[in-house]
């Protein structure tokens, strides 16, 4: 939810924060906007639109210097505009601040300082920040970083900045809470880089520090300094980075999703390296030991999450009831934070984020670890909010998911949670020692299924150049399947704007069947498993409405075909692991239906890949 950058250097900086700009759009694209300083000239261009539209706005304008910050925003207060697009000027002109998160005092900071005088150009929170950081620094005639310092003990909400002045143009301060922020630490300290995450920043150096809540960074003279708002020196400590360059490029695909989505076999697999060894029945997070008692023992295990995330929750639940035998339940983070729920020591919080910054998400750990509940993390991206909150956890090892629409993260977060029910099973021993073992080499067959479920890739566009142009679509499957639903329409609805609603297919009969006519696309994830039978009458009762049915199914089934308009085929494979494969139809489907429909998958409209803002 928006994408902040800054470089200071002997670069010049405009390439940088524009390239960084680009690959930070997927958290915003509302608007775009750098601000440059060249001695003491400072420079703001911002425009409504994407990074590309800044990209002609500053040809042939000045555009030098090595000092600078950027922005791509995803609008909360004022409109995607021009004016509301970041950076913002200070009232005297010489401060220029980007910022991503929300303020929520905002408005009696405002009034405090039209009562002063100020004037505003803006409907943004981020301006009142800034104008009532340059108060601050008016009234008590100090240094802008001991300013900052003094606001942020009085803004409410969340926030990571980053500033610039002309009053002292070789200086770059950064500053963060509830919003992830990264410093780069580039060669010899010629170079420093701050960024929304570490994509902008790889290219250039693979030492960098993240900066905690509460903590201000000053990048001044080849050093970097961090306090605490308390104004308590903190050490940084420099972590390497381990993702590569070409990680985040499309590598030759026309959209990242596309890539995404053809990454699985190897994401899946990367998952799975070293955790998962059937031979020798071995399957083991390493990130989970000293909470592993407490996992195992847990009263009720609870899981939240928001969006594709709460979706790989839903699959979570059956599993664990099933291999492991506690009782799970499945929150939406949004819903458990603001609710007074019973939580407490004894029960384990297994909190589930692709980008590891969800803000509902985050603030659902903070009431949890209060009442004193363990909380594991099933992150992604490594290093990212929820994966240091979290009292033990697993990353999901995807690599970096650019594509707004989730795909590869959601696979991988199954066969972490798979693995995590089955390490569990294991030391309960609630399995046999032969069905652990038959359990482990299937899921270590999964990412060849996946490899082979993705060769439908031209049977699927054929399927989806028939059902571009439909205005609804329902999907239906019980069981694992039942998830894989709502994940497929969820798939459907945020990149092809169609709208598309998923429901366990017993379900149908209790309203949704009113929809069904001989318009209406009904996706049926129909693979062989215990609840199949019942699927089967399912299709049935739809078919005798005239619906007409895409199924997917398992390899060599003869009678579902038989029933239905199209058949998409996946391998076979034991019913706990089914979402892991049936899902890829899903995604491919929706994939060639939002291309064909002329839509942007990538950056699907009012969307953000990182929801930073409750
Ligand atoms: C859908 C999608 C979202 C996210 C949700 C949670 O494709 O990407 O629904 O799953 O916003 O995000 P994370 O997993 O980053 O907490």
């Amino acid at each position: 939810m928006c994408g902040i950058v800054g470089y200071l250097g002997t670069q010049e900086a405009c390439d940088i924060l524009v390239k960084g700009l680009q690959r930070l759009e997927y958290r915003g694209y509302d608007s775009a906007g750098i601000a440059l300083m060249n001695g003491e000239a400072l420079n703001i261009y911002k425009i409504k639109g994407k990074v590309s539209g800044l990209e002609e706005l500053i040809q042939g304008k000045d555009i030098s210097g090595g000092l600078g910050i950027g922005h791509t925003r995803w609008a909360t207060h004022g409109g995607p505009s021009d004016v509301n697009a970041h950076p913002h000027y200070s009232s005297d002109g010489k401060l220029a601040m980007v910022h991503n998160g929300i303020i929520e005092n905002y408005g009696s900071l405002k009034q405090e300082l039209l009562n002063k005088g100020h004037e505003f150009e803006s409907e943004t929170d981020t301006e009142v920040f800034l104008h009532f950081i340059e108060q601050i620094q008016k009234d008590n005639n100090c240094e802008l970083i001991e300013a900052v310092r003094i606001a942020l003990t009085e803004v409410v909400g969340a926030y990571a900045i980053a500033l610039i002045s002309k009053d002292d143009p070789n200086q770059l301060i950064a500053a963060r809470k509830g919003s992830p922020l990264v410093i780069g630490i580039g060669e010899d300290k010629k170079e420093f880089f701050i960024a929304s995450d570490a994509t902008p920043i790889i290219e250039y150096t693979k030492d960098v520090v993240y900066i905690n809540d509460e903590e201000i960074a000053l990048i001044k003279e080849g050093e970097l300094t961090i306090i605490d708002v308390k104004n308590t020196p903190q050490t940084p400590y420099i972590h390497t980075l381990e993702m590569e360059l070409e990680a985040i490029e499309k590598g030759g695909y026309e959209h990242f999703m596309m890539k995404e989505i053809m990454e699985q076999p190897k994401s899946v697999a990367d998952c799975l390296r070293g955790r998962v060894i059937a031979e020798q029945s071995h399957v083991k997070l390493g990130g989970i030991h000293h909470h592993m008692e407490d996992l195992m023992n847990a009263n009720r295990i609870v899981i939240i999450a928001c969006g594709t995330s709460w979706h790989a929750g839903l699959v979570a639940e059956y599993i664990f009831e099933e291999v492991a035998r506690i009782p799970v339940e499945v929150e939406y983070a949004s819903e458990f934070r603001y609710r007074n729920p019973i939580i407490g020591k004894g029960d384990v919080v297994i909190a589930i984020s692709q980008s590891g910054e969800t803000a509902d998400t985050l603030a659902a750990i903070e009431i949890a670890q209060k009442n004193g509940a363990t909380v594991l993390g099933v992150c992604n991206v490594v290093g990212s909010s929820i994966a240091r909150v979290s009292d033990e956890g697993a990353y999901t090892h995807a690599g970096p998911e650019i594509g707004v629409a989730s795909t590869k993260a959601f696979t991988a977060q199954l066969t972490v949670l798979t693995t995590m029910a089955l390490m569990v099973a294991k030391e309960k021993k609630m399995l046999s020692d032969v069905n652990l073992q038959k359990l482990l080499f299937e899921l270590e067959q999964v990412p060849q299924k996946i490899e082979e479920t993705l060769k439908l890739d031209e049977e699927i566009k054929v399927i989806s150049a028939l059902y571009k142009d439909a205005t609804n679509f329902l999907y239906l499957g019980r069981g694992y399947n039942f998830p894989v639903a709502l994940e497929g329409a969820l798939k459907l609805k945020e990149i092809s704007y169609i709208h598309a609603e998923g429901y366990p297919a017993a379900e149908m009969k209790h309203g949704p069947i009113a929809l069904i006519d001989e318009e209406m696309p009904v996706v049926f994830i129909a693979t062989k498993d215990s609840s199949y039978d019942k699927v089967v009458s399912n299709i049935q009762e739809v078919k005798a409405r005239k619906g007409r049915v895409i199924a997917i199914v398992t390899k060599g089934d003869v009678l579902i075909p038989k029933m239905v308009d199209h058949v998409i085929e996946v391998p076979d494979v034991h019913e706990i692991l089914m979402p892991m494969i049936s899902v890829v139809p899903l995604q491919l489907l929706s994939y060639y239906i939002a291309v064909m429909r002329g839509c942007n998958v990538d950056q699907p409209r009012n969307l953000a890949k990182s929801v930073t803002v409750e």
